[in-house]
């Protein structure tokens, strides 16, 4: 029975590799709404990817979000790779402070005894906000770590549950609701065809630099994801995707 499993999931691993075009895709058991522990295998599963890949003195970019939180919680000493440096991708989005990218990258720094640089910065900022704060020496040097990531993970989420939880003005909800956006990662807005819809105007990682990046490692599961997920991807410049066996199935019945 066990083999039937692993080589099941190897099936739903590749058919997904194949479809979104990836580079590597890794599939958990069970459904991550349903059970918070399949979100914690979730987080397994890239701290162990991770430990494969990841080289001594590497930076890594990390976002928000409760998958994060996971990958956060999951983390142990990364013996192979040394002195690694986690950074956040992007400022807080409004994110409660557990799931903001800056509390989950000390975590990860403590655990993996790795080292951390953070961005103090408010946001969303105002674009004459925004110009002079990346002009400060401290946030310029912290952007510049960031930018020049060698890996970088993030979640992906559902646009209007995210709109939500941020408590996103409703000026913008409409924006996002009128957009049709179906997905949400980095603080930028999709619609089913992969466009943003929306931006959050924050410091760190634009959607453009992530194309200079070799690594990029989205973790998202749970059934009611696969359309964002699908939306993601059909623009998204990630090369890899740890979801679980719920995600996945109905994400194969989308595409
Ligand atoms: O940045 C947040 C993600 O897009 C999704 O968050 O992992 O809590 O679902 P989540």
């Amino acid at each position: 029975h066990f083999m039937n499993e692993v080589s099941g999931f190897n099936l739903l691993e590749q058919h997904l590799k194949d479809k979104l075009q990836l580079d590597h895709v890794i599939v958990v058991p069970g459904n991550s709404d349903e059970h918070d522990w399949v979100k914690q295998e979730l987080g397994k599963a890239c701290v162990n990817y991770l430990k494969l890949m990841l080289q001594s003195n590497q930076t890594i970019a990390v976002t928000g979000g409760t998958s994060m939180a996971a990958v956060a919680e999951m983390m142990h000493p990364l013996e192979k790779a040394r002195d690694c440096m986690f950074v956040p991708a992007r400022g807080g989005l409004g994110e409660r402070v557990e799931n903001q990218a800056n509390t989950i990258c000390v975590e990860m720094a403590r655990k993996a005894k790795g080292q951390y640089r953070l961005l103090y910065v408010p946001d969303p900022l105002s674009e004459e906000s925004y110009q002079s704060i990346i002009g400060e020496p401290s946030v310029k040097e912290a952007l510049e770590l960031i930018r020049d990531a060698d890996v970088v993970i993030h979640g992906i989420g559902d646009a209007l549950t995210m709109a939500k939880r941020r408590k996103t003005s409703e000026e913008v909800l409409e924006k996002i609701v009128q957009g049709n956006a179906i997905s949400e990662a980095f603080g930028y807005y999709f619609d089913s065809e992969g466009q943003v819809v929306h931006k959050v105007r924050t410091v760190g990682i634009q959607l453009e630099d992530l194309s200079d990046t070799n690594c990029v490692i989205a973790v998202a599961g749970g059934e009611s994801k696969a359309k964002a997920i699908t939306s993601y991807f059909k623009e998204g410049k990630s090369n890899v995707l740890i979801t679980d066996e719920a995600a996945a199935n109905e994400l194969l019945r989308e595409i």
